[in-house]
């Protein structure tokens, strides 16, 4: 399996600086076969960063889309006008879901649409500090990937991305703390089984998994060194060449080593 590095540059860049950023990173990532290196900028910046990136080296990912194909959506973007533009749209981020208060069932409805336009879902699913607290990680992970996953016929299934972001850890966020391998494992853990006795061990096993949350070039061994972690979904660090960089260069360690 590939490994994913997805720098998610939420609303950072104008679009000028956007396109001076992916210049530069294309000027110093090489074309790897067994890594993938996606970026995910404003939707403004996606279509003039489509027709500039080189998608052997870099694809880019929208940050989120609207599930209906057209109509009166007033401030939305369609998955249908994304088609040909982005091969990845990140679905259900954290922040979509508790500043603008995206549910599951939105959630699903959005997954199921980057499907119909041939974009590969990259469904993000994390617990907030205080359900932590209140030991219910388990009980909204599943909700939130079987909720995003029930509208995916099994044959879709190989087409989409889980990325597990702990809210707690996302920098950005007053006081992130950083998540310990081990409690990625863990929730990386409990995805596959429960992808596994939803659907099948098949299934499971073939599903890429990513982690984010605070991922720097000082951590990002770590969490890939993490069994069943098959990338890293990267924020603030993204916005930072070196870092970004570094963290691709970390990947291709690991997986060789
Ligand atoms: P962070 O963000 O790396 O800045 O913590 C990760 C994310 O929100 O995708």
């Amino acid at each position: 399996m590939k490994t994913y590095i997805i720098g998610n540059w939420k609303m950072n860049f104008s679009t000028g600086e956007s396109s001076l950023y992916l210049h530069k990173l294309l000027n110093k990532v090489p074309s790897y076969r067994d890594i993938e290196v996606v970026v995910a900028p404003s939707t403004l910046s996606l279509q003039s960063l489509s027709l500039q990136t080189e998608r052997r080296k870099i694809k880019l990912a929208a940050q989120n889309a609207y599930a209906a194909d057209y109509g009166a959506f007033t401030g939305e973007t369609a998955m249908a006008s994304l088609r040909g533009i982005v091969n990845y749209c990140l679905v259900g981020h954290s922040e979509r879901r508790h500043i603008f208060g995206e549910s599951d069932k939105d959630v699903r409805a959005k997954v199921a649409a980057a499907l119909r336009f041939g974009i590969t879902p990259i469904l993000c699913v994390g617990e907030t500090e205080i359900e932590r607290d209140m030991k219910e990680t388990a009980s909204v992970i599943k909700d939130q990937l079987l909720g995003g996953l029930s509208d995916v016929s099994k044959e879709d299934l190989d087409k989409v991305i889980i990325a597990y972001e702990p809210v707690w850890a996302i920098s950005g966020h007053g006081k992130a703390t950083i998540a310990k391998p081990s409690d990625v494992d863990e929730v990386v853990k409990l995805i596959r089984e429960t992808l596994a006795a939803t659907y099948s061990k098949k299934i499971a096993e073939n599903i890429p998994v990513l982690y984010g949350g605070s991922v720097k070039t000082t951590n990002a061994a770590a969490y890939l060194s993490v069994p069943g972690v098959n990338g890293l979904l990267i924020g603030g660090a993204s916005l930072i060449a070196s870092e970004f960089l570094g963290i691709i260069d970390i990947a291709k360690r690991t997986i060789v080593e």
